[in-house]
Parts: structure tokens; sequence; C-alpha cells
């Protein structure tokens, strides 16, 4: 009786418009959804750090290398503010990092994808950081404080980082005919894998009805990715390249832009473990974290030497 009452205040908060925050009382499904969605986020920033880390000692210019390494810090920064806002909900970091590397703990499914030119770097910049900036704007105004807050900030940074990639996009898409065909191919491979990073159909979506009565989403995925298409579309169109979809056609009745079936069969492989670099990716990551040991060890010992002074 007593968690219904309390149900009931909670839920008036949320329809208030009122942010809960750390020390309030919730659900506990509400505190388990959120662990389960901030920390995948988490890990997918850094598991993104990999596909263009991977093209640091390739920038064609030390102002590309700069440019690059800035977004590749970020994305680092940003998987820290996630960790410490999963925190806040009474979850170990090191609990949620070992769900990731030893399989139990989702990540984006985009980054499974191999980064194959110079192309690609610009490509995930203005596509797969587009995509993310227009699921984060949402999650920036979600009902949880500090995860509402961590996504305002991502989000500023995200932004450099769309910018950042279209320019690579559209100066390659007005350079050599060899630069102009990279750019295509890697947004023939790339655009596809964007749409489907918005999670399954609407339909096939099981925790969105919950996440959405509580706001922590505002809207389903199919409306966000329709969201993305529509800003998307004349972006290409701007800097002159294809995107591969033959059934994109502007529908005036809806005002959005229709757009062909996607590969659901692939999306499942792919977070089911199968895309063409998880193993890779999660290969990467254990060493990375094997070879941070020390670090965390040193860190560790002198806060308890502080906490003991
Ligand atoms: N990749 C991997 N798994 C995915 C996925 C994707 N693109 N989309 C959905 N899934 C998983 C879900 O996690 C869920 O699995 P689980 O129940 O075992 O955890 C299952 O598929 C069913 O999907 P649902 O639609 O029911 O799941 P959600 O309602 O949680 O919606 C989501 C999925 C849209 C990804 C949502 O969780 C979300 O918005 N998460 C926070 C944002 C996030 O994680 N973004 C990652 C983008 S990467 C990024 O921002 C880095 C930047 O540098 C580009």
């Amino acid at each position: 009786m007593e968690d219904e009452s309390k149900l009931r205040a909670f839920e008036a908060r949320i329809e208030a418009g009122e942010k809960i925050e750390p020390k309030d009382w919730m659900p506990e499904r509400y505190r388990k959804q959120l662990i389960r969605m901030i920390s995948q986020h988490a890990h997918s920033e850094i598991v993104g750090m990999l596909p263009e880390g991977n093209w640091i000692t390739r920038a064609p210019s030390l102002r590309r290398k700069m440019g690059l390494l800035a977004k590749v810090q970020d994305e680092a920064g940003h998987g820290l503010y996630l960790y410490c806002s999963a925190e806040t909900l009474g979850v170990d970091r090191s609990e949620v990092v070992d769900q990731l590397l030893y399989g139990t703990a989702k990540y984006s499914s985009i980054f499974n994808y191999p980064t194959l030119t110079w192309a690609d770097i610009g490509t995930i910049g203005w596509l797969v950081d587009g995509a993310a900036i227009v699921n984060q704007t949402m999650l920036a105004k979600c009902s949880y404080g500090p995860y509402s807050r961590a996504n305002i900030r991502i989000c500023k940074e995200e932004n450099f980082h769309k910018k950042q990639g279209y320019e690579i996009v559209a100066t390659m898409a007005k350079g050599t005919p060899e630069q102009k065909r990279m750019v295509q191919d890697a947004v023939n491979r790339w655009w596809w894998p964007s749409l489907t990073m918005f999670g399954p159909p609407d339909k096939d979506s099981p925790n969105s009805a919950e996440l959405m009565k509580w706001q922590v989403k505002l809207q389903s995925n199919d409306e966000l990715r329709q969201r993305f298409v529509n800003l998307t579309v004349p972006q290409a169109s701007v800097v002159g390249v294809a995107l591969p979809d033959p059934d994109l056609k502007y529908n005036s009745k809806t005002g959005n832009w229709d757009f062909g079936a996607l590969n659901w069969d692939e999306f499942f492989a792919v977070i089911k473990g199968n895309g063409p670099c998880n193993r890779q990716r999660m290969r990467a990551r254990r060493i990375a974290h094997e070879n941070g040991k020390w670090v965390r060890d040193a860190a560790g010992a002198y806060a308890a030497k502080k906490r003991a002074a």
C-alpha cells in the first residue's frame, strides 16, 4: 500500500515535469531500466572510440588529426559522465563494465561496422553522430535528472562532431573523382546501419512502453528514426551525395520522407554479437581494460590514502 501511494506520487511528479533525483523514491523497474539504458549508452561511447581511433594515425593532415583526436577524447568523456550517471542509481561501475567485457551488456549496433577509408570518418560524424543527437536531444529532456544533464552536455559536443564530419563529407564530395567515389561508398555503407541504430520498430520494442510512461523516452524509436531521415535528406542533397535508397520519397500528405525496408535480420544478428566487427571490438576493449589495471589500482590506492589521512 505504501509503495502504491509512493508510485502515485512519483508518477505525479513526472507528469508535472519535475526531475527525479538520485535520493528520491523510485520504482525498482525505473531504476533497473535506467541502469540498463545508461550503462548501454556509456559502453557505446567507449566502444565507439575504436572505429575512429583506428584512423588517428592515418588522418590526411595535422588539422584533421587534431579534430579527430579531440572527438575521440570527447567520446571517452561522454562514457565517464554516463558511468557516473549510472552510479547515482546505486550500481558499481566495475559491475557494469564487467557486463560489457563478458558479453552480457549491449552497446550500440553501429560500432560493429568497419571503417574502411578516411571518408568513413566524415560519414560517421555526419550520420552516426547526427543520429545520436536526434536521440540524445530527447534524452536531455528525460525525467531522470543526472541522465538528462549528462545528455545536455553530450549533445553540445556531439553537435561539434557532426559539423566536423559533415565538413569532411562536403570537402570530399567536391574533391577528386576518387574522393567522390570514396565518400559515396562510405555513405552507402553507413546509411542503413544509422537507421537501425534507433532500435527495433515500435511494435517490436519491448522496453518502449514502460520508458515512455515514465518519460525516460519522450519519443518512440520509429518517431526518432523518421525525424533523422527528414533532417538528413536535405543535408545529403546540399553536399551532392546520394542516399542509397530507391524508395526514398517525399510524402506530401505526412510531410515526411518515406524510406525503404530496413534489414532487421542483420540488426538482430549484430546485437547478438554476430556483426562484422563484434569480436574485434570486444577483444580490443578487454585488452585496453587489462592494460589500464595499474591506473585503476594506483587511483584506488591514492583515494584510500586520502580517505585515511
Ligand atoms: N544497438 C544495440 N542494441 C539495441 C539497439 C542498438 N542500436 N537498439 C535497441 N537495442 C536493444 C535494446 O537495448 C534492447 O535490449 P535489452 O532489453 O536486452 O537491453 C532491445 O534491443 C530491444 O530494444 P528496445 O527498443 O526495447 O530498447 P530501448 O527502449 O532501450 O531503446 C535505444 C533502445 C533507442 C538504444 C535506447 O536504449 C536509448 O536511447 N539508449 C540511450 C542512447 C544510446 O545508447 N545511444 C547509443 C548511441 S551511440 C552514441 O551516442 C555514441 C556517439 O558518439 C555517436
